[in-house]
């Protein structure tokens, strides 16, 4: 489906075309036994597999140098998806691992391919800084030091990502804190393998005003109640979720129940080449199964563009 996308939920290692990982690890001589299948894509038994595979994959960009080579076939791919604005998680643990000058150099690299990419495809990026749940509250807060020293025009916001099992929310407020005081804007994962409980406290204790997944709010109607209360916008990545097995099909997934509820819902790919996805599969499929017409996916963009975290010139270009 040809029409405008705005995608608010993409990693920035995850969007990674295997090819494209597959050659750095030449390039550097870096062995990537079990990374992928035999017929070239990613391989994973499950979401804890999915990330200790991600993050072997990751361990192939070294320099400032590889992360804008990915930036710029990430924002050719997006743009050839129709993305006209995208919002990628960016880690420090794995830009500089968390030193604020290496991670700083990691960002001006970034930072030019994409304003390449921009003149070229008319593609908009922003960035926001992720902590990985898994690495602990400590590594979170050299992350959000990281984030609090670069935010800006291009740095908007602040996230967690990785092992939804790992440690609390609550754990992670301090960190949330500090970005907030920075002025950056706020999201978290939960509820994609944590339930409602999860996005409950995700909102109460983080304070975040988006929900990466969010769909296990669908079991608890009080919650999704707040949801909407609060405008709480969800980045759902349907794609995602039924590769790793958390809804059987699409036809079961919630986004509908949940967007019929009047919850704020958007679509993003997430990891598009490990889920074997792109922004167009997903239109495509959600057209098909919940019958969804250019009108709904008019409503979703329009939403997504006012949950971006970008400042208020950014969001008329892309509204
Ligand atoms: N990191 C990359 N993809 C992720 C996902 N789907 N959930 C949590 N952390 C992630
Ligand atoms: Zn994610």
């Amino acid at each position: 489906m040809r029409l405008r996308k705005v995608e608010l939920h993409l990693h920035h290692e995850g969007a990674a075309p295997p090819s494209f990982i597959k050659g750095l690890a030449k390039e550097k001589s870096v062995n990537l036994n079990g990374v992928f299948k035999s017929d070239g894509s990613y391989a994973f038994r499950d979401f804890v597999h999915f990330l200790s595979v991600y993050e072997a994959a990751t361990s192939v960009l070294k320099t400032p140098e590889d992360y804008a080579r990915l930036t710029k076939a990430v924002l050719e791919e997006s743009a050839a998806n129709d993305v006209i604005y995208s919002e990628t998680f960016l880690s420090p643990d794995f830009c500089g691992g968390s030193d604020v000058g290496a991670w700083r150099e990691y960002l001006h690299a970034i930072k030019d391919a994409a304003d390449e990419a921009e003149r070229d495809h008319g593609i908009i990026l922003r960035g926001i800084v992720t902590c990985i749940r898994h690495f602990g509250p400590e590594k979170a807060k050299a992350s959000a030091l990281c984030a609090a020293e670069t935010a800006g025009d291009w740095i908007v916001g602040f996230g967690i990502a990785g092992d939804e099992m790992e440690g609390k929310p609550k754990d992670f407020a301090y960190s949330f804190d500090m970005a907030r005081e920075a002025g950056l804007r706020l999201t978290a994962h939960a509820g994609e393998w944590g339930g409602a409980q999860s996005v409950r406290d995700a909102v109460d204790d983080l304070k975040v005003e988006r929900i990466g997944h969010g769909v296990h709010a669908i079991n608890d109607l009080a919650l999704v109640d707040k949801l909407v209360e609060n405008e709480i916008t969800l980045e759902v990545c349907p794609g995602s979720n039924v590769n790793l097995e958390v809804y059987p099909s699409l036809a079961d997934h919630p986004i509908e129940k949940l967007r019929q509820r009047g919850v704020k819902v958007t679509v993003s790919t997430d990891d598009p080449p490990f889920f074997h996805t792109t922004m167009r599969d997903e239109y495509i499929n959600l057209a098909r199964t919940f019958r969804w017409d250019e009108d709904v996916f008019a409503e979703l963009n329009d939403t997504a563009a006012r949950a971006a975290f970008c400042d208020e010139d950014t969001r008329t270009r892309v509204l």
